[in-house]
């Protein structure tokens, strides 16, 4: 409120003070005028008077009878305009004057000021004005005298500031209820173009799509926007300049802050997905890069950092590849760290991964609007493989204290697990998934024991800070715990876990960039390739086929733009990569059916010819392939509707070096707290990310380029190496704080000699 009464503030002063200026200039000016044209009429009704006076005066002159002049005189200073009037005789003497003429006034004083430019004199009845006459002889008198005797008429004036009070007052009046009306006219219109220009300003500060409306993009605001973010992104630079050692993480600098902060400590990853999987087919083993987020973070990590890897084997051939102790080196071509398998029979992967993880917890921390399943039977394998995981950490680590990195929802009771074999282990958990609010997590029957299991971890990690706060909801609502919200700390019988945001993010500059093809030569193979015409405009969405990505509403989206817009009918065409996943849920397999029918009905409805709007690619694509798409597509649609991060996205900005491409990106990725260039959509509104994806197909080069570079500066300073480094560093200081207290613990505190 009071707000609003100071916006109003801002119009309503300068229009008063406008008022007062124009009322101090006017005021004299109208005063000045009015005595102009006042002195105009007295002076025409001064030689009225003074004509009417003319025979008589003539006439009692020439009898020389001063005391019926000074009736005359008497009689006519009635009217209330005349003061007084006297007679200047011959001799230059008053021969006669009226009552109220003043004795002191000499005729020739009178003469005088009657010929000045302003005849006025103040008398002690007010101001007059002088006028004087002379008389001229009749026919039937003869003056004969000379000089000519003169009729000196005194004029009141006190009726003309009578006059000029009562302008004075009207002209303020009027000047007031004038200010009072443009003050409420220019409120009301100050009002609405501030609200309609703060809503626009700031859909397209954030690059929303509003083509109708109220709240609609206004072309005048756009170089303001512009201005704005400029001014924004010079904002962050001066921000991360300040942060300096924050930004510039490298696989060097992170292999150093190991050496030194960690003092080469041996690092342990453990995940259910492995980071190479070896697959065997009819031309023999094949090594496979799962499409995995995880993966695409944690790897070059590892290459970083060396040390081993514990995931589950899934492959075909992966017994074939190990040795004796399940540990292959990778990468296959360059080895730099150990991979370390775990096997699982069917029984354990369907209750463990499929059930228990997929199931249950993927559902469940997705707010995707598929019910979470739990199964005790499901619970068990789960519980059982976590022990499996949690022995084969115990048994790689070297030292009674290694770090542990656990990843994500499958292993939730490792870190307990683990704890309990190694109490000093440094356990850095990173939850890759939304936590979810504590009534969502409520649902889930092991809830109590997921979250002990997580709180074993020394530091637990989530991409935003959102699901810390939901994390820390849900451990005050389910469970005993001291939670020191100031510090982000939990403890749980004296064990404390420090929980943190760190937001994921992928290798910056990735090693294969030298080798990528030009722009224009991977949009020359993709589009011989998928035989699209030489002009199209390419859309792209990379994902596995889950329902969490919003795969159907982009399709939709897609489907009501070419509705809307006919003119991209035959020319933009949409590519959508979607790597089986989960494919044994029902769920899952439900999905992909759905995804195709909406495919072939879009196709069915705009195709023609060789034209096919909608191309599905339905199977698993590599690094290689992807940039190559990546790098030939124009758009690259992101519409998850819950994702903990999403990495598709800064993939996509990382390959544009011709800082060319556009990103529409949906607001419930974790990504869009941090790509704020993007075109952000709500993905169920399908009006709002068809306008988008088709704003993006219209969008300038200029400004694709302007977006882009402020995107790769992003994704570039908050890269992968940062993640880990910014969890390690934190990892180091625990560490460092649980030996200095172990040792005060052991021996107490050193003794004080008082030097
Ligand atoms: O998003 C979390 C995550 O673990 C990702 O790393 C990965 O994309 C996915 O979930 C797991 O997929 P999968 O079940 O194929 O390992």
């Amino acid at each position: 409120m009071l707000g609003y009464l100071r916006l109003q503030l801002r119009f309503l002063l300068p229009l008063a003070a406008a008022m007062v200026v124009a009322a101090y200039v006017a005021l004299p000016l109208i005063e000045k005028l009015t005595l102009r044209w006042f002195t105009r009429d007295i002076s025409a009704r001064a030689a009225l008077v003074a004509n009417a006076l003319h025979d008589s005066t003539i006439d009692a002159l020439a009898s020389r009878d001063a005391r019926r002049l000074v009736l005359l005189f008497d009689r006519t200073a009635q009217d209330e305009r005349v003061f007084g009037i006297g007679l200047c005789g011959s001799d230059g003497g008053v021969f006669a004057r009226s009552n109220a003429f003043p004795a002191t006034l000499s005729c020739a004083d009178a003469k005088q000021t009657a010929g000045l430019g302003d005849p006025r004199i103040t008398l002690p009845g007010g101001a007059v004005l002088i006028s004087r006459h002379p008389l001229a002889a009749t026919e039937n008198s003869e003056i004969g005298l000379e000089p000519t005797p003169e009729l000196i008429l005194l004029h009141d004036l006190s009726f003309i500031e009578r006059r000029s009070l009562d302008t004075r007052r009207y002209l303020i009046a009027f000047l007031a209820t004038l200010g009072f009306v443009v003050a409420i006219i220019t409120m009301l219109v100050a009002q609405i173009s501030w609200r309609g220009w703060i809503a626009g300003a700031r859909a397209l500060l954030r690059g929303d799509v509003v083509p109708v409306g109220p709240l609609a993009v206004r072309p005048e605001l756009a170089p303001l926007a512009e201005e704005l973010r400029g001014r924004l992104r010079q904002l962050e630079d001066e921000y991360r300049r300040a942060r300096g050692p924050e930004t510039g993480w490298t696989p060097e600098r992170l292999r150093g802050l190991l050496h030194s902060e960690l003092r080469g400590d041996e690092i342990i990853v453990v995940s259910n997905r492995e980071p190479y999987i070896h697959d065997r087919d009819q031309q023999g083993v094949r090594v496979r890069r799962p499409a995995s987020g995880l993966v695409t973070a944690i790897e070059p990590v590892m290459r970083a950092c060396s040390g081993t890897w514990i995931a589950h084997g899934s492959g075909t051939a992966d017994r074939d590849m190990v040795d004796l102790d399940d540990r292959v080196s990778v990468p296959p071509d360059h080895p730099m760290y150990s991979l370390r398998r775990i096997w699982l029979t069917p029984e354990e992967e369907q209750g463990y991964y499929y059930g228990f993880a997929n199931e249950g917890l993927w559902p469940l921390c997705h707010v995707a609007h598929v019910r979470p399943v739990f199964r005790e039977s499901d619970w068990e394998a789960y519980r059982a493989v976590n022990q499996r995981f949690a022995d084969a950490v115990v048994e790689e680590a070297r030292t009674e204290d290694p770090v542990v990195l656990v990843q994500d929802y499958h292993l939730a009771l490792v870190p307990a697990l683990v704890r309990e074999k190694l109490p000093q282990a440094t356990i850095l958990t990173f939850w890759h998934i939304p936590w979810p609010n504590p009534e969502s997590f409520g649902i889930c029957p092991w809830r109590r024991e997921i979250l002990l299991g997580l709180l074993g971890s020394t530091i637990l990690g989530f991409h935003t800070k959102f699901h810390c706060k939901n994390f820390l909801e849900t451990v005050d609502r389910f469970i005993e715990a001291r939670i020191e919200h100031e510090h982000s700390v939990v403890a749980v019988a004296e064990r404390e876990t420090f929980i943190e945001s760190y937001p994921i993010s992928i290798e910056w500059p990735h090693p294969t960039e030298g080798e990528w093809a030009s722009p224009a030569d991977c949009r020359h193979a993709v589009i011989g390739r998928l035989g699209f015409p030489e002009h199209a405009i390419i859309g792209l969405g990379v994902d596995r086929f889950d329902y969490t990505k919003g795969i159907v509403e982009r399709l939709n989206a897609v489907e009501r733009m070419l509705e809307k817009h006919p003119n991209l009918r035959g020319r933009f065409v949409f590519v959508q990569v979607a790597s089986p996943t989960r494919s044994t849920l029902d769920e899952y397999r439900a999905f992909q059916q759905q995804v195709e029918r909406i495919a072939s009905r879009i196709n069915a409805r705009f195709g023609s010819g060789c034209y096919q709007p909608v191309v599905l690619l339905a199977e698993h694509h590599d690094h290689g392939q992807l940039i190559e798409l990546y790098r030939a597509a124009d758009i690259c649609v992101v519409t998850s509707l819950h994702d903990g991060m999403n990495l598709v996205c800064k993939e996509f900005v990382a390959s544009r070096d011709d800082e060319q491409g556009v990103l529409v990106l949906s607001r419930f990725a974790g990504a869009a707290r941090e790509m704020h260039e993007a075109l952000i959509v709500n993905p169920y509104h399908v009006e709002e990310t068809a306008d988008a994806i088709y704003r993006a197909a219209r969008m300038s080069s200029g400004e694709q380029r302007e977006r882009m570079i402020s995107l790769r500066h992003t994704v570039r300073d908050f890269n992968v190496f940062r993640w880990a480094g910014r969890m390690l560093s934190d990892a180091a200081r625990w560490r460092l704080r649980a030996r200095v207290e172990e040792r005060v613990r052991k021996h107490g505190l050193p003794e004080f000699d008082g030097r």
